[in-house]
């Protein structure tokens, strides 16, 4: 399990040396100083305009950067990864969710298997199984068409196509309505059931284990609901199909093998939109505008891999990324996208970056000398800023930012569009300039106040601004740009393992949880009790006791 592919830490650690020397310089000044600022500072991949000129560098903090990223592993790791090496060393798997959504799959192999062959034979199967129901041809067991898919999935079986579809809402075309079932919580399963008929409900179980506990008991339970409407086995075996790398258990649940859509090793969950998890997305947008997703995802996979560092748009926001939370000792990272339909980017990018490089060691077992992933958070704008952008103006801490705006959108409000961009826009510029406390007496005191009010209530209207953030321009919310949107984010997250030298395609740390839930559960059900300490057994008798 032990690799070659760690380097130095010094460079990290001499982050925060660097910051401080550049830490009295104000954005405003930098922006006054220089008018080639912004052209020197922006670039573009597929069409996605990256401005990150409102960040905290100079041209020799940012060649410091840039020198980290050439000492690091980008380039070998990113060779090892099309190399089908097993990157994943922990789990020694290799990391091919790239060619997931390569066009051309011919020959392509891995350890003498044809993946080119499974992946086009996917790919058939599923453009098969969305036709069927978008022409609703799909009858069943009581002859009529389908109506409704639940998705029944968790974590990277569900984010992603979660996302996407919400996403692509403008293109959808589909006859048949889509669910999704996730959370344990049984009110998911229950209100999605209570408006539904089995007799036309199609169910995909999504788990690449098939043993996850939330999407086998949500399975379980709609299945329980198909036999209470009498349903026998042969219906049901021909209501549920199944995406998944576990053939076997998932036969054992009853789906029978045309059914089950394959899942492979070298795809980790959370990069597996590309892969019969992305169907929910095929069937919402349908299969042309499904192929123009990996179609863009691919396109970002040819500038990641081949562009120089210095133009290479997930190694830069990757190098911004570290230089907060390393060198300024940021731990959170705000996501605003400026489009509603992008609202659950922030959840699914959580799970990216946050279970990707969340971790506490090395690839070597190694404790890291320097934090990792940041806190991943945020939600549409306009909203966040009569929420929590208060903090992002004012408070002493500092949440590096990434705007996302679509140029043009579909629907027929242009002029809340412009509305939307400016306040986008204002955002990322009263978080770079701030507001002085000159600026805001000579403010209160245009308002009429008197010099005494004035001196008041400035000090509270102060910004102190310097604060960083990214935009990012969309040509619009496309599939195309949805997929280079996303391929972006992964292959960001993947620089920035590279550089912290942590295994970004494992998960071990949520294994603790779910080991410790079934004695409890157990417990909770009176069907064993273990000893717990004080805390967790007290929650666990106020519970039984509320039960009765
Ligand atoms: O929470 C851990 C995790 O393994 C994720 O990495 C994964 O996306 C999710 O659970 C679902 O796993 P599965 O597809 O095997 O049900």
């Amino acid at each position: 399990m032990s690799d070659s592919l760690t380097q130095e830490p010094g460079q990290i650690i001499k982050l925060s040396q660097l910051a401080r020397l550049t830490k009295d310089g104000h954005l405003r000044e930098a922006f006054k100083n220089d008018p080639g600022r912004t052209a020197r500072y922006t670039t573009s991949a597929c069409g996605i305009t990256l401005d990150y000129a409102k960040n905290l560098i100079d041209d020799a903090s940012w060649q410091a950067l840039q020198q980290l990223a050439t000492d690091s592993s980008i380039d070998k790791l990113r060779q090892q990864m099309q190399h089908g090496d097993a990157i994943n060393n922990t789990e020694q798997r290799a990391v091919w969710h790239c060619r997931l959504r390569q066009q051309d799959v011919t020959e392509l192999t891995l350890n003498g298997e044809d993946i080119g062959q499974q992946i086009t034979e996917c790919r058939a199967r599923m453009a098969a199984l969305v036709d069927t129901l978008h022409q609703q041809q799909y009858l069943g067991y009581q002859g009529n068409p389908v109506t409704d898919l639940i998705w029944v999935g968790i974590g990277g079986s569900l984010l992603g196509p979660q996302m996407a579809v919400e996403a692509l809402t403008p293109y959808h075309c589909s006859p048949v309505k889509l669910h999704f079932a996730g959370n344990i919580d049984g009110a998911v399963v229950s209100d999605i059931l209570a408006g539904l008929n089995p007799a036309t409900t199609l169910v995909v179980v999504a788990s690449k284990s098939f043993g996850t506990e939330e999407t086998k008991q949500n399975a379980l339970a709609i299945r329980q609901w198909f036999t209470e409407h009498g349903a026998d086995k042969k219906a049901i075996a021909h209501h549920f199909w199944a995406a998944s790398s576990n053939i076997t258990a998932a036969a054992e649940f009853g789906i029978e093998q045309k059914n089950i859509l394959p899942m492979w090793d070298w795809v980790g969950g959370r990069y597996s939109l590309w892969s019969a998890i992305g169907l929910p997305v095929a069937l919402m947008i349908g299969n042309q505008q499904f192929k123009q997703l990996l179609a863009g995802a691919e396109a970002m996979d040819k500038h990641f891999f081949n562009s120089p560092f210095e133009q290479n748009m997930p190694v830069i926001m990757a190098l911004l990324g570290i230089w907060y939370i390393n060198g300024h000792g940021c731990q959170a990272q705000a996501l605003l996208p400026y489009s509603h339909y992008l609202r659950l980017l922030p959840s699914y990018v959580q799970q990216l970056d946050m279970e990707s490089n969340g971790k506490g060691v090395d690839r070597n077992g190694k404790a890291l000398p320097y934090a990792s992933a940041p806190v991943i958070w945020g939600d549409a704008g306009t909203n966040g800023q009569h929420a929590y952008h208060q903090l992002l103006h004012q408070s002493a801490l500092a949440v590096p930012a990434d705007f996302i705006l679509p140029l043009k959108v579909k629907h027929p409000l242009k002029d809340q569009h412009n509305r939307l961009a400016a306040h986008c826009f204002a955002q990322t510029q009263a978080l770079m300039q701030g507001k002085t406390l000159e600026e805001a007496t000579a403010e209160c005191l245009a308002q009429g106040m008197s010099q005494q009010e004035a001196s008041t209530l400035a000090p509270h209207k102060v910004s102190p601004g310097n604060k960083p953030s990214n935009t990012l321009l969309l040509p619009e919310l496309s599939p195309f740009y949805l997929g280079a949107l996303i391929a972006l984010y992964e292959h960001k997250v993947f620089c920035q393992g590279a550089i912290w030298q942590l295994n970004s395609f494992d998960q071990w740390g949520v294994e603790l949880g779910k080991q410790l839930s079934g004695p409890i559960y157990q417990a909770l059900t009176g069907k064993a009790s273990d000893s717990f300490d004080s805390s967790t057994a007290a929650l666990i008798k106020q519970f039984m006791a509320a039960q009765n």
